[in-house]
């Protein structure tokens, strides 16, 4: 048994990189069947594999505790989780935390956006690929833009610090509405982000390589019409941050397929069955999972795993859109 005095206050890497940003997966499941996410026919994990949100709470205080101080919870679609509420309303009242964020696709937050509000979460992410309702359908498989655009105002009247839209931007499907777009968000003032596709999981009729759009050509595309001006801005992610000018809004780029972010990198996932993964490109992991059943309530033999992972995070990824996918998780499963 190890004393408690023996775990450090923050996590280090090998590399001297400081882990301080967790994203939490909190279900495989999803109301939409986007074509770069998931196949039309997806099968889920059963229940019992799946962290309860008590489990999640668990993993969440730990991080904590070990200096993490921004949490997002992603999915699947976190808000189709029962009672997912409660989870928010108890990682809102962890000492240290000074963030806790959302990435939803909208489709609940008609009802949602106040109970989260009030739970104490400042800024959300929502996905928004198309503002024209059979382009939307098209996209999602299922999805149902009138409702996610009424979950849109309900954010915007809730009182939510930021709310960034994340666009995954593809050539012939999306690329006309890159700025259509940026004015909806300008006229919002929310944020917006334009991302790069990532190879993450084998996905049937979408070929990847075709659609592909690299961050520089949609940049292209804003200069049309906007400035873009550099900000000095970093979440310690693939993305870079731009400001138009005379507007609140800012315009950002995540391009995972460069590599100088690994360097800064200053965040690990936990998947839907609660395993540790140090790195969004590589298998490296470590089951949370087990720990949390077979010593429940134990604390400290959570955060010891926690920090002992900090040995097997990777230095950085290996995305090829070419090769066939080394990575078998759907963005579903490994929670964006
Ligand atoms: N590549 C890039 N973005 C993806 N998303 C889901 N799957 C992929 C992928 N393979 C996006 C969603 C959402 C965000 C969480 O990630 O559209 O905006
Ligand atoms: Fe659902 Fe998001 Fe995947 Fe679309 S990208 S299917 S909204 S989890």
């Amino acid at each position: 048994m190890t004393a408690a005095s023996a775990l450090p206050q923050t996590l280090v890497d090998r590399f001297g990189r400081r882990v301080s940003y967790v994203r939490l997966s909190v279900t495989d499941r999803c109301d939409f069947r986007c074509v770069y996410c998931m196949s039309e026919d997806m099968t889920f994990l059963p229940r019992s594999e799946i962290l309860s949100l008590e489990e999640l709470a668990a993993v969440g205080q730990a991080f904590a505790e070990l200096g993490v101080d921004k949490i997002r919870i992603t999915g699947g679609e976190p808000l189709v989780r029962h009672n997912v509420i409660e989870l928010f309303e108890t990682l809102g009242a962890l000492d240290g935390l000074k963030e806790l964020t959302l990435t939803t696709n909208g489709s609940q937050l008609d009802r949602m956006a106040v109970p989260l509000r009030r739970a104490g979460v400042r800024r959300i992410n929502i996905s928004l690929d198309s503002l024209d309702p059979e382009r939307f359908r098209n996209i999602t498989r299922v999805g149902n833009l009138n409702k996610v655009l009424a979950g849109i105002d309900a954010a915007c009247e809730a009182g939510f610090e930021r709310i960034k839209i994340n666009t995954v931007a593809m050539k012939n499907r999306n690329d006309d509405e890159i700025l259509p777009l940026v004015d909806f968000v300008v006229a919002r003032g929310m944020d917006i982000s334009f991302i790069e596709e990532m190879p993450l999981g084998e996905i049937d009729d979408h070929d990847r390589a075709e659609v592909y759009m690299s961050s520089d050509e949609v940049a292209e595309v804003i200069r049309q019409r906007h400035e873009l001006v550099p900000t000095t801005e970093t979440t310690g992610g693939p993305s870079r941050y731009f400001r138009i000018p005379e507007t609140g809004t800012r315009v950002g780029f995540i391009s995972p397929h460069s590599h100088n972010f690994c360097e800064s990198c200053n965040r690990v996932r936990v998947t839907t069955e609660g395993r540790l993964l140090l790195c969004l490109g590589q298998e490296h992991s470590v089951d949370l999972r087990e720990i949390l059943r077979e010593q429940p309530g134990d604390m400290l033999a959570l955060k010891r795993a926690i920090v002992d992972s900090m040995a097997i995070k990777p230095r950085g990824h290996d995305f090829n859109l070419q090769a066939k996918p080394v990575i078998f998780r759907h963005m579903s499963v490994t929670g964006g």
